[in-house]
């Protein structure tokens, strides 16, 4: 048991480890079913990392939390994960030579399914509209750009999202962000502009149905959200990065300051863009 509502799991936790997902480059993703601390057992997924991509644990459970605690669609459950060879074995990882790093992530399956395989075969242009379509009218569009800018994530695409039979979205895939999935303490600038795909698909086209003042509205909120979940997200941090002060101290305030700034940021770059 811990603080937070990121569960730790030991690797018996995770049954029946099923295929491997096809679309995943910077992760090995199993559909599994892993039972969680309260003792329910749930379909689920287990990301496990190479060594050298080890920070993929710390910023997928650093945007869970955040975005959670923005209000957008997470999985319901969230897990580190100990891994052990046997569990390593049974995955049958090809191409690792550095080896699988020791902790991985899990989330609970959410509903629906991605862009990119509900519109599988489609071009990507036309695929991107297609699901500009659904996204239009979705209550969590704003806020969900607004937190791609904060966290710096440029890997929204259309992998990274789940969308059900109702039109209802759900999130995935924190594993690139900040900025990108190897990051230094100097990647993360906190002035930096960065990629915001989600901002790319619904102004592809040229004509942009983005409600600009929803999208600043959801930012101003961000200085609220990193006070509320500050301290839920320190003790993460401090494990997993206290070995390393200068890229501890950058995530830290690399947060803290994007959410302060961030309707400033997202009107200039908002009112700049060609429509
Ligand atoms: N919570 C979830 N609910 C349903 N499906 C999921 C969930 N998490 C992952 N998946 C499935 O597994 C696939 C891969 O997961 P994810 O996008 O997190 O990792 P990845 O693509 O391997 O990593 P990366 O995009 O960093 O290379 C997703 O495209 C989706 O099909
Ligand atoms: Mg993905």
């Amino acid at each position: 048991m811990n603080d937070s509502s990121i569960e730790i799991l030991e690797p018996e936790s995770i049954r029946s480890l099923r295929g491997r997902t096809p679309d995943g480059l910077m992760a090995e993703t199993y559909a599994c079913d892993i039972s969680w601390e309260d003792n329910t057992q749930e379909r689920g997924f287990l990301k496990c990392f190479s060594s050298s991509r080890s920070l993929g644990v710390v910023n997928e459970l650093t945007g869970y939390l955040i975005a959670k605690a923005c209000g957008l669609p997470v999985p319901k459950r969230a897990a580190v994960v100990q891994l052990n060879q046997s569990l390593i074995d049974s995955m049958n990882i090809k191409n690792c030579p550095e080896g699988v790093y020791r902790y991985a992530f899990a989330v609970s399956e959410s509903p629906g399914r991605s862009p990119n395989s509900i519109y599988a075969g489609l071009p990507a242009a036309l695929a991107a509209t297609a699901t500009r379509e659904i996204l239009k009218g979705w209550r969590g569009l704003s806020p969900l750009m607004a937190f791609d800018d904060w966290a710096a994530n440029q890997d929204r695409n259309l992998g990274n999202f789940l969308i059900d039979e109702k039109g209802e979205i759900f999130i995935i895939d924190h594993s690139n962000m900040p900025v990108g999935i190897c990051w230094t303490a100097d990647s993360l600038a906190p002035e930096g502009r960065f990629r915001n795909i989600l901002i790319e698909i619904m102004t592809l086209g040229g004509s942009a149905p983005i409600e600009e003042g929803f999208v600043v509205r959801a930012a101003e909120r961000h200085p609220d959200v990193y006070h509320s979940i500050k301290d839920e997200l320190r003790p993460w941090w401090q494990a997993f990065l206290g070995n390393d002060p200068s890229r501890r101290a950058a995530i830290e305030s690399f947060f803290q300051n994007r959410s302060e700034n961030g309707s400033d940021r997202l009107s200039q770059k908002l009112s700049t863009m060609p429509v």
